[in-house]
């Protein structure tokens, strides 16, 4: 692992897997990957919401403290969740508490280069997100499609560089205008949905390894069928509790 984040910059990809219990955590830190992020897409992963909206921060807290227990190795990112930095004030005292109670270093918040720019000044270390922001609509849509949206999103990505993020995710962009935000910033972009270019990559855990099967988008890679291995297992299990081969002697006690 690099110093930081931004060393890899033009040197080597930088790989973002989202994480959000213990054993995950542990899984991802084996495999080596750079950041694990504890995403508020926790509330439609792990809760079955709709949307990201309704996580609150206590549950943040929670299950970021799950990660920064099962982590080995690179870095944990935490996300401020949606109504949790409406003002600067509200903005310091849900990262005050987030990290004072959890140990995470770092944490992201989507869009709000001022807010950024203030956590940046007390001392909290930020990732900024732009592009589609899932905390602002429940709509899964590429932006950035027409020229003034893609400036929005130039300008945006170039504002939370200003505010000293240290590295900025790009979700659900064209690749070109992807690739263009990565050649204008000094930090590193990390792509969802923004195509090769980026810095580095992010990706849910249960869309990678083929766990979430409610809706998969087109940029999401299934690295694995973790649900059809999870069914199977409950299915050989219940047989063989049904037909008396589970528990034998190996698994009981004399
Ligand atoms: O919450 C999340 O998982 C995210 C990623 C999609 C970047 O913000």
């Amino acid at each position: 692992m690099p110093r930081s984040l931004r060393e890899c910059k033009n040197q080597r990809k930088i790989t973002v897997i989202t994480a959000y219990d213990y054993p995950t955590a542990q899984v991802l830190s084996k495999a080596g990957v750079d950041v694990l992020l504890v995403g508020d897409s926790l509330g439609m992963v792990v809760y079955g919401d709709t949307t990201t909206h309704f996580v609150t921060l206590e549950e943040m807290i929670r299950h970021t403290m799950a990660v920064m227990r099962g982590h080995t190795s690179g870095l944990v990112v935490a996300d401020l969740p949606k109504s949790s930095y409406d003002t600067v004030e509200m903005a310091m005292e849900s990262a005050r508490k987030l990290t004072a109670e959890t140990g995470v270093k770092v944490l992201k918040i989507e869009g709000c280069p001022e807010i950024c720019e203030a956590l940046v000044e007390a001392g909290f270390e930020v990732m900024g997100h732009t592009g589609l922001k899932p905390q602002e609509t429940s709509k899964m849509k590429v932006k950035g499609r027409s020229q003034s949206e893609a400036e929005e999103v130039l300008k945006e990505a170039q504002a939370l560089e200003a505010a000293g993020c240290l590295a900025v995710v790009l979700e659900c962009i064209p690749s070109e205008l992807a690739q263009k935000v990565t050649e204008k910033l000094k930090v590193p972009t990390i792509g969802i949905g923004a195509g090769p270019h980026c810095d580095g990559q992010v990706l849910v855990v249960s869309d990678l390894m083929g766990l979430y099967s409610d809706f998969q988008p087109k940029f999401v890679k299934r690295y694995a069928e973790m649900g059809d291995i999870m069914q199977a297992a409950a299915e050989k299990f219940k047989s063989e509790v049904e037909s008396g081969i589970f528990p034998s002697h190996d698994q009981s006690y004399k």
